[in-house]
């Protein structure tokens, strides 16, 4: 076949393969064989192997899986990938619905979805085409998967419209798939995965994408994650433009009026969700007006515009074996139930955290007892309570230690806290459970660096303290069980790269004791260097908003030790940087615009500009974009068709702004 008429070819048959792929993927509605599908698969295959410069990274033949990986690189997600609130019952649902219509100062309407218990994905779109995939990760930064989630049939490789956009969706193994799955695994001995979610999990982390391309994963797409230009100005609008663009997204959502119309879908769902063919774990209720969901905003976490149902947890019966105890990073000591091995929703439980003593007492524990066992949450293996009325009498009562069980040096109890703490600064176990700690996912995010090859490297003493993590060498890591050439050279480059990581993620890594994941950012904010906040008095730490007496003190206590003048020495020696390197905080006191300090709201279409650059451009010039109106609000730029929040603006002698009158002034 001449050039030419290949291309052509070529072409016609990814028309037809990605339209086939659709049909049976997406629509669930094959026009074709299966036989015919792979004839043409094969075609275009040959054609590819002859003119290898037509095989294109949208090609249909991609879904077989492309080159192994030597590692995932990591994505900074555009937007963050947050999680949501939690609600338990009715009244938790009620309060969600009070606080948003409170908050937006109108009615508000839900889209409700089945959430699909699976693993978050992002997905991105250059002028129609599938260009990167990413998981969640902490949030933040997740992992670049895209050579795996080419394989997922149900995802396109190109949109129907040549849009560009960032689409957020979960992937899932049918229940099907994973009893098959696991049957094939029995057979050749291998390890079971103990769920759908964790065989989904493990097929994403392949880095032979030809293995999860044998998976057979799915995906059901529930937002865009970037609007933008799409004119959408409602969830239930975006879900539909999703499905004109060809992804697959759950059809069993539903619009809902109220809150009782919500709770009525939350009970069908309850007694139809064993008869999917894939695991839910709750359902997610969503506010369709966008508008509205601007309004409402975010907290660090979460959007407060949505909130997910938890159905309630499996509880199930077995013994209490023993009572185990573990040194923290901070010297508590805490109490591990052992329990007789029992399968919870899904997996193998044999532990659980007892958290303290008094918790001991309250449920009245006796090792030996018949106990009641739920996963909190569906994750978190919790005892529930003991069943009294079946005691033999040879149940043993439990009593907390007076010594720490790694160091021996006496246990004390600080004023006001339940918890029994070790307090010898050098205790090993300590030491060992901070630098797990520092390495962990919110902290410097070092890959490869799991517990277990810890505890080796503290047991080798090869790493004392968190920087010697930072002189590993790689003849010496070759040397410990279980690390080849590979995990060595992933782990040291994971360690390499996290020496780039902002200050915040340094700060928390230290373990300053009350400096969690955010106070660490508002740190890293404020002083923007290392230098800065080793030099910051206690009166500057509380001049910061979020800062209080407790953490201040924390923190000057901690900079005065000259063991840590000494390690923060030793890690700026090995390149660790010591700087803030995320968006930078401006005082409004020092923005001249007639934006600063003041509070505005946005309401109405606006013509010009994009809502969400609107909102960036104030709030960049000082101003706090809030979403309701009230005595406090000092502006309301209203846009075409503003409704109640217009007329409650005038009610209240609100300064009034229409978009002509921003743009002039954001120009100025
Ligand atoms: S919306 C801002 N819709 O549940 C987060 N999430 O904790 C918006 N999930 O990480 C998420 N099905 O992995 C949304 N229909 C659905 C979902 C869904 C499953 C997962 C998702 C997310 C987690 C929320």
């Amino acid at each position: 076949m001449v050039k030419e008429e290949a291309q052509k070819r070529v072409q016609e048959l990814h028309d037809l393969l990605h339209q086939y792929n659709y049909e049976y993927h997406v629509l669930d509605k094959p026009s074709v064989s299966d036989a015919e599908y792979d004839r043409l698969m094969q075609e275009l295959k040959s054609l590819e192997e002859q003119f290898p410069e037509m095989l294109t990274s949208d090609s249909p033949s991609v879904r077989v899986g492309g080159q192994i990986l030597d590692a995932f690189n990591k994505v900074e997600h555009r937007t963050p990938m947050l999680s949501l609130g939690n609600a338990f019952n009715e009244t938790d649902l009620r309060d969600f619905d009070r606080r948003a219509k409170q908050a937006v100062g109108e009615d508000v309407s839900y889209v409700c979805e089945l959430k699909i218990d699976g693993l978050a994905v992002s997905l991105r779109y250059e002028q129609g085409f599938f260009v990167q995939g990413a998981t969640r990760g902490d949030g933040t930064i997740g992992e670049d998967i895209t050579e795996n989630l080419k394989t997922v049939r149900s995802i396109p490789l190109k949109m129907k419209q040549p849009h560009s956009l960032e689409v957020r969706g979960e992937v899932f193994m049918p229940k099907k798939s994973f009893e098959s799955l696991n049957k094939a695994k029995a057979e050749n001995g291998e390890e079971l995965f103990a769920n759908p979610r964790n065989a989904a999990a493990g097929s994403l982390r392949q880095l032979d994408p030809k293995i999860a391309a044998k998976r057979n994963l799915d995906i059901y797409v529930y937002s865009i994650a970037d609007v933008g230009e799409t004119g959408v100005s409602a969830h239930s609008q975006g879900l539909d433009l999703l499905d004109e663009l060809g992804f697959k997204t759950n059809p069993e959502r539903r619009k809902c009026a109220n809150i009782d119309e919500v709770i009525t879908y939350i009970e069908g769902w309850t007694e139809k969700r064993p008869n999917l063919s894939y695991d839910i774990d709750g359902i997610v209720i969503k506010i369709d007006s966008l508008e509205q969901q601007q309004a409402l905003g975010f907290t660090a976490k979460s959007p407060r515009w949505a909130i997910a149902y938890k159905f309630p947890a499996e509880e199930v019966v077995t013994k209490l074996l023993d009572i185990e105890l573990s040194v923290g990073r901070t010297g508590v000591i805490t109490p591990t139930a052992i329990l007789e091995p029992v399968r919870v929703a899904g997996t193998t439980v044999q532990r659980a955290s007892l958290h303290n003593e008094d918790l001991i007492r309250e449920k009245d524990l006796k090792i030996g007892d018949t106990v009641v066992v739920k996963k909190a949450g569906d994750i978190i293996p919790e005892v529930v309570n003991v069943m009294v009325e079946l005691r033999t009498g040879d149940e043993v009562e439990f009593s907390m230690p007076t010594h720490c069980p790694e160091c021996e040096s006496e246990l004390v109890r600080l004023e006001e806290e339940v918890a029994l703490r070790c307090i010898n600064p050098a205790c090993p176990a300590q030491i060992r459970e901070g630098i797990i700690h520092f390495v962990s996912r919110n902290a410097m995010n070092i890959d490869g660096l799991g517990e277990k090859v810890i505890v080796q490297l503290f047991k080798e003493k090869l790493v004392e303290n968190v920087a010697d993590l930072y002189k590993l060498e790689r003849e010496r890591l070759l040397q410990l069980e279980r690390m080849g050439e590979k995990s060595v050279d992933n782990l040291l480059k994971a360690i390499e790269m996290s020496k780039g990581n902002s200050l915040e993620k340094l700060l928390f890594g230290l373990g300053i004791r009350h400096v969690g994941a955010k106070a660490a950012k508002t740190l890293a904010q404020n002083f923007e260097t290392m230098g800065n906040l080793q030099k910051a008095t206690f009166e500057e730490l509380v001049a910061i908003h979020e800062i209080g007496d407790k953490m201040a003190d924390s923190v000057v206590t901690y900079f005065d030790l000259p063991e840590v003048e000494e390690l923060l020495k030793e890690l700026v020696e090995y390149g660790v940087n010591m700087d803030y390197k995320g968006p930078k905080l401006v005082s409004t006191e020092d923005i001249d615009s007639v934006f600063a300090g003041k509070t505005i709201v946005l309401t109405g279409k606006l013509e010009q500009l994009n809502r969400n650059e609107a909102k960036a451009e104030i709030e960049a010039l000082g101003g706090k974009v809030t979403g309701s109106i009230s005595k406090s609000t000092d502006l309301l730029i209203a846009g075409e068709a503003a409704g109640s929040k217009l007329a409650k603006a005038q009610e209240l002698n609100i300064e009034i702004w229409d978009e002509e009158r921003l743009i002039l002034e954001l120009k100025k």
